[in-house]
């Protein structure tokens, strides 16, 4: 049977742009496998969706005056449109609000609170007696107990990143009165219950990362807490149940259950029994670090809690934070880039490439650079890469009329340079394959530096007896290189099919790029140069675009 996976990546509130910091650590990364699955010959599919609900969403839509279904429309077309401009391939892109993620989260709420996992407990909180509202997490707001900033909301300190237990002079945030305290009643989802099989699964599961593995245990051990999972506001999946009027489910709860749902949706659509195939695929969950608790905890344990009725992620890709030159982002200070602000200056493939080589697979943060942006892209992409593919299709039109030369017999480095053909596809899948996505990008660079040596070293220009054979053997390069780099800078891959005179998009398998597909007497394309040289003035704009430093 061929081999299947479903890939997600954490879904976007749709409460803003898309800025370089999402697509870093998540939608890149999984992108990049997913194009890399597919080239294997894997039935794989990439689905997301925007992320609806939640209180900051409800409080944003008030604020702007629009009703919130309005609010999460826009702004889950706009992340649509900007993650397509940034190639960022979804198979399906769907919403949490989606009747069919509705049926399918309180569908997996009857059955948890079936099989005994959800309980009713009443709990204080503040209630705004003007707005007539109960008042969670952010619809509060006061000082924090800590640092004494003000104006922060219930649920976070943005100034020193605790959460206060008790906020200070706390004030509603949609009126700004004082609000007292009443009793309502929550249900909550027992986390408890679960410290044994999450610590099976996450022993037995040997994909997971080790050190994220690690803390996460270590959390079990230290002890789970049960978990609120019902709010009492008027965006959300409402609970079903007779006696839960006006209560919601709290955003977590539903959210990541749209990963299901949204596949489920597509595939049926498909005409595949999208349940069965989701239980016979490999699950890759990409995320943050922000969200380790939720996927590694709260996720899991809800699929447990529904006896497994749905598969558990086979990996969960977790990457670190991007920072802006060396600071966090932030985007109420101007710190930050968004995505389409970007791809206005430069194309995808250069943030592609650039992305990929400075992000590990690791929980390490990385840094966007402006300076080392340029650097990279120069004198790698467009040094290395850009110039050998120009050197050697440019060389064949002066020298052959574009036509690929007889090869003769090999000498001792032409034997090296096939052999290195020979074995690109597994030294650079073999990395794919374990999530060493940076690292296989930088075998290919250093596959591209070998060639551009050879040739060099070969000087086909002074038309010795070695020509035909480097011409022939660099134009396959070439090829090779296309292949390779089509999961992570799409658009460029396809570029060079296009001037190797072998179609429009490449049709190639990716153990294809190991073959020496092009044979003599082959008529090249069009040669024009890859990319363009990044410009120091431009960079120094870019970083004037920036918000105050501090
Ligand atoms: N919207 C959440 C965030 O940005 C991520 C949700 S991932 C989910 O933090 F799938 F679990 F929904
Ligand atoms: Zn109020």
């Amino acid at each position: 049977m061929t081999k299947r996976a479903i890939i997600t990546s954490a879904l976007p509130y749709a409460n803003g742009e898309i800025h370089l910091g999402h697509v870093a650590s998540t939608y890149l990364p999984a992108d990049v496998t997913t194009r890399f699955l597919k080239l294997t010959g894997v039935e794989a599919y990439y689905v997301c969706a925007s992320d609806d609900f939640g209180t900051p969403i409800l409080i944003q839509s008030e604020k702007e005056g629009k009703s919130p279904a309005e609010y999460v429309a826009h702004w889950n077309k706009r992340d649509y449109e900007d993650f397509s401009s940034f190639d960022i391939d979804f198979d399906y892109f769907y919403k949490t609000s989606s009747e069919e993620n509705i049926t399918f989260v309180q569908d997996v709420f009857n059955k948890l609170n079936d099989a005994g996992h959800i309980y009713e407990q009443e709990i204080i909180q503040s209630y705004c007696t003007d707005c007539e509202k109960f008042l969670p997490d952010r619809y509060v707001k006061g000082s924090c107990p800590h640092c004494s900033a003000e104006d922060q909301y219930s649920d976070l300190c943005e100034v020193c990143g605790r959460i206060p237990e008790e906020i200070l002079n706390p004030k509603c945030a949609i009126c700004g009165k004082p609000p007292i305290k009443e009793k309502t009643n929550h249900y909550f989802f027992k986390l408890k219950n679960f410290g044994d099989s999450l610590h099976q699964w996450l022993e037995e599961n040997n994909h997971l990362q080790k050190d994220v593995k690690k803390y996460v245990q270590n959390w079990i051990k230290s002890g789970l807490i049960d978990w609120d999972i019902t709010r009492d506001i008027s965006w959300g999946v409402p609970v079903p149940l007779d006696d839960a009027k006006g209560k919601v489910f709290y955003g977590w709860f539903d959210n990541h259950l749209a990963y299901i749902s949204t596949a489920i949706k597509f595939l049926n659509d498909k005409g595949i029994d999208g349940k069965e195939f989701w239980n016979s695929a490999e699950i890759y969950h990409f995320i943050g670090k922000d969200i380790v608790y939720h996927h590694y905890l709260f996720l899991p344990a809800m699929r447990l809690g529904i006896e497994s009725e749905y598969k558990l992620p086979d990996y969960i890709p977790t990457r670190g934070h991007l920072t802006l030159q060396a600071k966090k982002i932030s985007k109420s200070r101007n710190w930050y880039i968004g995505l389409k602000e970007f791809l206005q200056f430069y194309p995808a493939d250069y943030l592609r490439y650039y992305l990929v080589s400075i992000n590990p697979y690791s929980q390490d943060d990385l840094n966007f650079d402006w300076d080392d942006f340029a650097t990279r892209i120069n004198s790698e992409l467009i040094g290395n890469l850009g110039n050998f593919v120009n050197r050697a299709l440019g060389f064949t039109k002066k020298a052959f009329d574009g036509t690929v030369p007889e090869p003769e017999t090999f000498d001792e480095k032409d034997s090296e340079a096939e052999q290195k053909i020979k074995s690109l596809s597994s030294d650079v899948g073999t990395l794919m394959e374990q999530n060493h996505l940076d690292r296989a990008l930088k075998k290919i660079m250093e596959f591209s530096s070998y060639f551009n040596q050879y040739f060099q070293h070969k000087e086909p220009w002074k038309k010795g007896p070695g020509t035909a054979n480097c011409v022939y053997l660099s134009v396959n390069a070439a090829r090779s290189l296309a292949i390779a780099i089509l999961p992570f800078m799409p658009t460029s891959a396809n570029k060079i099919w296009n001037q190797l005179g072998l179609g429009d998009t490449i049709s190639a398998k990716w153990v294809d790029m190991s073959e020496l597909g092009i044979s003599a007497n082959h008529s090249l394309g069009e040669a024009s140069p890859l990319f363009s040289k990044v410009e120091s003035e431009d960079i120094e704009n870019h970083k004037k675009q920036l918000g105050p430093s501090e």
